[in-house]
């Protein structure tokens, strides 16, 4: 079955997948593949991570108002970065009949067995932003290239301090993303390869010795936690020396990191702070880089992600194949799960107007 399953997913089988929902399909509906095949006017379920941050809130949001124009019913929870809360509310989903699921993870492997309940049910399942791990039960995929992310946080870093044209030595800190998030590791690793040749040359300084995967991530992208291990890092590292760059991988804990660095006076005359990177565009951050704080940040669009996310239930429901762009990369353990990957920009205080603004994600007004 599980073999069956996959084939069905990667080849496309969206046709046999929807054959198979209406054979197993919920009552009440009619049988036959005409009437249900759209699923036209069923609920889809769309379970996002957390509030803490806009832009899972945007994406909410987005995801809603695409499935409605397409005629659907949606049912939108949020799990408060609380993986069991997450289960719970995807159990929930599954009871009150959703046609096809839409999951964030929180955690990217505690949710094998609600999976197993939607296979059992017969409800497809979109992994969104985040692959979901070690389950044949995930269909497809809707992301951004997430190994450039890190490639463009980094880029900016090599090119903003000089590098390529012999500068330095310079010290640099590394952070990377919640450990149980999937994404971490490609953004970490995309990083890694364009750092690491200068890290090898001891033209990049990692002072505090923390260059592991396992030693820099973040529980929860958490900002907080972000700002107490880089009080510490300039506590016992930085007592004569500065630091030059911090590889951040998220707007929230770039910002904890700048409050850390501003603790300890950084942004002052004789002290510049350092080349700040980040991810997500997020209202606060833009601000912080026209203000001439954070120095980068990757801009995804997520009205895009929401767009493929919708597309792909769509197909899915209706007989037809989603549209992929990557059939290679994305092994959650049990399959490769067919992806379609957007492009994410590198955006500063020299691009922000036109990417963000000419691009409609932020008004000039909303950046004032
Ligand atoms: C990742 C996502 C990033 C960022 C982060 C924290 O999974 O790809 O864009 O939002 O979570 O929320």
């Amino acid at each position: 079955m599980r073999t069956r399953r996959s084939a069905l997913a990667a080849i496309a089988g969206a046709a046999s997948l929807a054959l198979t929902l209406t054979a197993c399909g919920q009552s009440g509906e009619g049988g036959s593949k005409e009437e249900k095949g759209s699923g036209k006017g069923g609920t889809i379920g769309i379970a996002m991570p957390t509030k803490s941050s806009e832009r899972w809130i945007a994406d909410g949001n987005n995801v809603v108002k695409n499935l409605q124009a397409k005629g659907y019913k949606t049912k939108l929870v949020f799990g408060e970065d609380d993986p069991d809360q997450q289960v719970s509310q995807i159990e929930n989903l599954i009871t009150q009949g959703v046609k096809a699921l839409i999951v964030a993870a929180i955690d990217n492997k505690s949710l094998n067995n609600v999976l197993q309940q939607a296979k059992d049910a017969d409800i497809p399942v979109i992994a969104y932003d985040r692959l979901i791990l070690g389950t044949p039960n995930v269909d497809y995929y809707a992301s951004f290239d997430n190994e450039k992310v890190g490639e463009l946080q980094a880029n900016y870093i090599v090119d903003k301090l000089g590098l390529k044209s012999g500068k330095g030595p310079f010290n640099i800190e590394l952070f990377a993303g919640s450990n149980d998030d999937n994404n971490t590791k490609y953004f970490f690793n995309g990083a890694m390869t364009v750092l690491k040749p200068y890290i090898a040359d001891k033209k990049l300084v990692v002072r505090s010795g923390q260059t592991q995967l396992n030693q820099v991530t973040t529980l929860r992208w958490d900002g907080a936690t972000a700002q107490r291990r880089m009080d510490d890092i300039l506590t016992k590292s930085y007592k004569s020396e500065k630091v030059d760059a911090v590889l951040s991988p998220y707007d929230g804990i770039s910002i904890g990191i700048l409050s850390a660095l501003k603790s300890d006076n950084y942004g002052s005359a004789n002290k510049p702070l350092p080349v700040v990177t980040g991810q997500d565009a997020e209202l606060a951050s833009v601000k912080s880089i026209i203000a001439g704080d954070q120095t980068q940040t990757v801009y995804k669009d997520l009205r895009e992600l929401a767009k493929v996310a919708a597309n792909m239930v769509d197909a899915v429901l209706n007989d037809k194949k989603p549209e992929v762009n990557d059939t290679k990369t994305y092994d959650n353990g049990s399959k490769v799960v067919p992806a379609y990957l957007l492009e994410p920009v590198s955006v500063d205080k020299t691009n922000y107007e036109k990417v963000l603004v000419g691009g409609g994600f932020y008004t000039a007004g909303q950046l004032k």
